[in-house]
């Protein structure tokens, strides 16, 4: 008899002391995953890009059998307005520090973007890359009545998000999203798309097209003297290419403006450039 007391109490401090270690370890997780990683990577560059970008979409991806862009257009429905497009980008914002990084031009370097859109009140405006809408909402409710944008995405699955998000801020009447690699659709734009020339160009898709697609736009006579070229990420992942082209070019006259990569620390900033003809 006394031996079995012994042996049941034996066993159920073992269980106690099993279930506490998998407890511990379940909350070190979830510390690391919420807090001490996030935290350790906001200054660095890669750690940052690596952790949010690849780690954790992946892991979330798996997790949830969705994707990040489809996750991002589910906050929106949920706490954003129908046609309020700050609530939109609010929404978006308070996603992307609470929940999940996303690699849209965010609420710091989107204050830039929305200064520069505001002093030239584009006519004609065109963007590289729109991912899921974000900076395209922020410039469409800038512009002026009959003002154009013309947005370029080669991901589908990117584009069909975007629309749902734009048409959600009630922007889409000012915007026309186009699927494709920009090389393609650049020289496209006067015959295809009836352009003359753009007043401004928001240059924020892959970095290695920065340079190529600037030369481009130049070849096909797309930039009218006094145009506008705002650069997103030249510091972080970095253009180095394309900021020595355009600093050193006596076509244009450019601006650094220092900010940090999108809902961290980490050092990036914009590059507005005015052409000069
Ligand atoms: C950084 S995200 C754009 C973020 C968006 N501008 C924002 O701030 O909300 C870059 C996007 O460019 C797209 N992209 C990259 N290279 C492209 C190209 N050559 N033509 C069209 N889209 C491209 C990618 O699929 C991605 O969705």
């Amino acid at each position: 008899m006394h031996t079995y007391l012994e042996t049941a109490a034996a066993e159920t401090s073992m269980w106690v002391y099993f279930l506490s270690a998998c407890a511990a370890g379940v909350a070190l997780l979830y510390a690391l995953w919420s807090w001490l990683i996030p935290a350790a990577v906001q200054y660095n560059a890669w750690g940052a890009l690596l952790w949010h970008d690849v780690i954790v979409e992946r892991a979330l991806d798996l997790l949830t059998r969705s994707t990040r862009p489809k996750r991002l257009l589910r906050a929106v429905q949920k706490n954003a307005t129908r046609g309020d497009p700050l609530s939109v980008i609010s929404a978006i914002d308070h996603f992307c520090r609470h929940s999940e990084w996303a690699m849209n031009v965010g609420d710091e370097k989107g204050s830039i973007l929305d200064s520069v859109v505001s002093e030239l009140n584009p006519n004609t405006s065109l963007e590289l890359g729109t991912y899921c809408g974000y900076s395209t909402v922020r410039i469409a409710r800038l512009l002026p009545p009959g003002a154009r944008l013309i947005t370029l995405e080669f991901n589908p699955d990117y584009a069909a998000v975007a629309r749902q998000v734009i048409s959600w801020a009630g922007v889409q009447d000012k915007v026309e999203l186009v699927e494709g690699p920009s090389g393609d659709l650049i020289p496209q734009m006067k015959e295809r798309f009836g352009v003359e020339t753009f007043d401004f160009v928001f240059l924020d898709h892959w970095k290695d097209r920065y340079l190529p697609d600037t030369n481009l736009l130049e070849e096909c006579g797309l930039l009218r003297k006094g145009a506008v070229l705002l650069a997103d990420n030249v510091i972080c992942p970095g253009t180095p290419e394309y900021l020595a082209y355009i600093r050193n070019s006596p076509r244009y006259e450019s601006r650094y403006f220092q900010s940090h990569l999108e809902y961290t620390k980490v050092e990036d900033g914009l590059e507005k450039s005015v052409f000069l003809g």
